[in-house]
């Protein structure tokens, strides 16, 4: 039978059960509630094999932070085909669909987590963040210096960790490319949501605040999984999430999760690419950190994002963009940024330098810089000193780093 691709218009359950089929998985009861808080019907798109649906891909409308600004992003979620339905171009129809509606609907970049890296690029996204792994050994977690802390560590409860979580964050937002905006329904149901399956054998989470003089400036969230054997205790602390609006608290739960008897190790699964903590330890290779693909972000419109967000110097730039997906975008474009205020639009200079789609969404956020990217044999360099140009109007003093998959 034919399959339909078409904006989805049924029963949001029936939605969330054909999606999670596609990971392999069944529906768990406990993820409804969250589920129907957070689900935009009116963004979803669905594949249909007569009444039945085989594939399906959704969005959630964030605010997410570029450099210097905010910008709308779709936050391509919940994308799927099912395995008895693979390999047919049902992804590429749905892809092609969201796409265009994004486009349509003004909202300059999208962005996503991919379960495979390999995916999306057909599709123009690029690796927009990165994020790090660290597998630490805890006896290994001395820091180099003498550390005074700079505050106190008190544990909080689920109702409190709401109440005093959420400004940390938020106080964040401006000066951290990648994050997303978080809503009283997403703090709600996504971070704070923590049912069994969730945990992957660890235990419930554990939360935790940095106060200076009563006023709470860092939070962690973490899960202990418990192992013991005849030589002693094993358990690991799994680290969920850590905020902090300043570096001395942000040193201070480093070395609160470091110093928790009984643990043999710490294993975080996301931190930035440039966490202090590297820097702070005595023996860095110990804390088993390695580099990842963090959000995949895709430039629907590329005169917009680059309009959208600021940059590191005045100039101009043109830059010849290949787009095959979108072919919008494809061609010259023309950035000039005076007094701090970008001006980008279609192009006629000749160009400084030329890239694909998906090395612009590199660069964008300040992930890559185009002198990486043409090591990488991704950007061509058109006009003497065109990489280096580009590269000191990108330019962006820290690592962008997307806490939170969705
Ligand atoms: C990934 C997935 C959605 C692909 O769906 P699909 O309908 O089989 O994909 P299509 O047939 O439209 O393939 C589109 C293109 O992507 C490629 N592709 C699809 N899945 C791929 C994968 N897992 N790895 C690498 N390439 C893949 C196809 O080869 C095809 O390439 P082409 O356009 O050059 O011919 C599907 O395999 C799936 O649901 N996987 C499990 C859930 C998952 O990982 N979802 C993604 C969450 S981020």
């Amino acid at each position: 039978m034919e399959i339909d691709v078409r904006p989805f218009d049924g029963d949001s359950r029936a939605f969330f059960e054909a999606g999670v089929l596609a990971f392999s998985e069944r529906p768990h009861e406990a993820d409804m509630p969250s589920w129907d808080a957070l689900f935009e019907p009116d963004r979803a798109i669905a594949a249909y094999d007569g009444d039945r649906i085989v594939g399906t891909a959704g969005i959630f409308s964030f605010d997410f932070t570029v450099p210097g600004g905010v910008l709308p992003a779709a936050g391509v979620t919940i994308v799927g085909v099912h395995p008895t339905h693979r390999r047919q171009g049902i992804l590429r129809r749905v892809m092609r669909m969201q796409l265009d509606a994004i486009h349509d609907r003004g909202e300059p970049l999208a962005i996503l987590w991919a379960s495979e890296g390999s995916i999306y690029q057909r599709f123009g996204y690029g690796l927009g963040t990165t994020r790090t792994r660290l597998d630490a050994s805890r006896e290994r977690g001395t820091f180099r210096l003498p550390h005074t802390p700079a505050g106190t560590v008190r544990f909080v409860d689920v109702e409190e960790a709401k109440r005093l979580f959420p400004p940390i964050h938020d106080a964040l937002l401006p000066r951290r490319t990648g994050f997303f905006a978080r809503t009283p329904a997403y703090w709600d149901h996504e971070i704070f949501h923590d049912p069994e399956h969730w945990r992957r054998g660890a235990s419930e989470a554990w939360h935790v605040v940095h106060e200076v003089a009563g006023v709470a400036d860092g939070y962690a969230r973490y899960r202990i999984r418990d192992a013991w054997d005849d030589s002693g205790p094993k358990s690991t602390v799994v680290l969920t999430e850590m905020l902090a609006t300043n570096p001395a608290a942000h040193l201070d739960l480093w070395r609160y999760l470091l110093d928790i008897d009984l643990m043999s190790r710490l294993e975080a699964w996301n931190i930035p690419a440039d966490d202090p903590i590297f820097l702070s330890v005595a023996e860095p290779r110990k804390l088993g950190m390695a580099v990842s693909d963090g959000i995949w972000l895709r430039i629907v419109d590329v005169a917009a994002a680059l309009a959208g967000r600021r940059y590191g110097t005045a100039g101009s730039l043109t830059i010849e963009v290949a787009d095959e997906f979108c072919p919008w975008n494809d061609g010259r474009w023309w950035l000039s940024v005076e007094d701090g205020v970008p001006v980008a639009k279609a192009g006629t200079d000749a160009p400084d330098i030329a890239c694909d789609v998906t090395d612009l969404a590199a660069a964008y956020l300040g992930a890559f810089s185009f002198a990486q990217l043409a090591d990488a044999n991704r950007v061509r360099e058109l006009q003497p000193g065109g990489t280096a140009r580009a590269d000191a109007l990108f330019r962006t003093d820290r690592a962008p780093w997307c806490p939170r998959v969705f």
